[in-house]
């Protein structure tokens, strides 16, 4: 078995979804505090699978995590849990500084202790693969090179600040402990199953219940964006053949402007569902109040991972963002089972 952490949320559940796709393909230990952004309703489709084994609990929790890994002996961890939004962690760093930094610790020293008792074939198989982001850069200015792997550590806002702290401990771990890890650091994922406080998945949700279309700032900040399953591709590769101790990092290819992107999905929904005024939904674009600390570029060189393990996106984001909006159109249970009271409070907190 492998041991998912976190695969109740975005891209942890298009994993588990993925790879268990495939008939032959080993069972899931997911692991998930389900938080406001963790949803039981994305794995719904596994309820009857005995390969999919899920655990309601926290990375932090050191008792829950060693009886786990004693009990299903997992050759393998992939650590998606986090908290992940950085409007949220402007408003409340602490959380995230819990999660994403305590609980990483947590979850090396019970990964690490259970490996150390391995036999010597197992220990040599074992993997700790942690999940990361491009954000752990910093920012770029319009005519600065992509991020590669050797770029230094910038983070600016407490998000990024605890996804980089966790990224110095695995490394940490790795070169101390000799403990087997590899790094994956992403850029923006799009695509089903994606939490409505994000760009994309509020935008196309406020265009159809006739809200406003909130662009911070000028909307001329840049993202690299990435279809999850890609995402998901890429963590499978790097999972077999990756080599320890490394980081990869991924990346669609695809940088567009905020107000760019949401020009495209008005344009989309212009077209699948229009307005029954038959106006554009791009009237609907309204610009607020920028994002304290606002990373203006990101962009990924994924050329790494392409030369050494030979992967590469197979979406474009013309491709991706439309098979991203027929998904939200044609998921309306999904959708209101997430848009709860809990939503309800944050986009009231956050927008007015
Ligand atoms: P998400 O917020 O949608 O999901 C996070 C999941 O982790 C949720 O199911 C939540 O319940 C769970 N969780 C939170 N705290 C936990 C804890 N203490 N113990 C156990 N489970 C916990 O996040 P996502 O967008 O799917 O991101 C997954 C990972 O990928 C994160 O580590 C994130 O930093 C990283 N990442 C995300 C993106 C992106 O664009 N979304 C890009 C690059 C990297
Ligand atoms: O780069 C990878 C990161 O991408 C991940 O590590 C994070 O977990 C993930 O949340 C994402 O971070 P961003 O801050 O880039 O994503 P978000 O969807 O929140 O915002 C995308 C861009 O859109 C960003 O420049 C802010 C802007 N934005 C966002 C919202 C929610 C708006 O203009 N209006 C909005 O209402």
């Amino acid at each position: 078995m492998i041991l998912v952490t976190g695969g109740a949320g975005f891209i942890g559940g298009n994993f588990v979804l993925d790879w268990l796709k495939d008939p032959n393909a080993e069972g899931i230990i997911n692991l998930d505090k389900l938080t406001y952004a963790g949803n039981l309703a994305t794995l719904e489709s596994l309820k009857n699978d005995p390969r999919h084994v899920f655990i309601h609990g926290d990375i932090g929790d050191q008792a829950l995590v060693t009886t786990l890994l004693k009990e299903h002996q997992p050759r393998a961890i992939i650590n998606f849990a986090a908290e992940s939004h950085v409007d949220r962690s402007i408003h409340g760093p602490a959380e995230f500084v819990q999660t994403n930094v305590m609980g990483t610790f947590n979850l090396l020293e019970c990964a690490r202790s259970y490996w150390n008792d391995l036999d010597l074939e197992k220990k040599a198989a074992f993997r700790f693969h942690h999940v990361s982001t491009d954000e752990v850069y910093g920012s770029l200015s319009k005519s600065d090179p992509a991020f590669t792997e050797t770029n230094p550590y910038e983070p600016n806002s407490p998000y990024s600040a605890s996804k980089a702290a966790s990224d110095h401990l695995v490394r940490a771990w790795f070169h101390t402990y000799g403990f087997p890890v590899v790094t994956t650091n992403c850029s923006n994922n799009y695509g089903p199953y994606h939490f409505p406080e994000k760009l994309i998945p509020l935008v196309i949700l406020n265009a159809l219940n006739s809200k406003q279309l909130p662009i911070y700032g000028d909307g001329q900040q840049v993202r690299d964006w990435l279809f999850v399953s890609d995402h998901c591709s890429a963590i499978r590769e790097v999972l077999a053949k990756g080599k320890l101790g490394e980081t990869y990092n991924i990346g669609g290819w695809n940088e567009k402007a905020n107000l760019e992107v949401v020009n495209t999905i008005c344009s989309i929904l212009d077209e699948l569902k229009p307005r029954a005024d038959k106006k554009s939904y791009a009237e609907q674009i309204t610009f607020v109040k920028d994002r304290p600390g606002h990373d203006r570029r990101y962009a990924i060189d994924a050329s790494k991972i392409k030369r050494e393990l030979g992967w590469k996106p197979t979406e474009t984001f013309d491709s991706g963002i439309k098979k991203t909006v027929q998904w939200y159109l044609d998921n309306p249970v999904w959708i209101e089972g997430v848009v709860s009271g809990s939503y309800r409070d944050w986009v009231q907190q956050q927008y007015n």
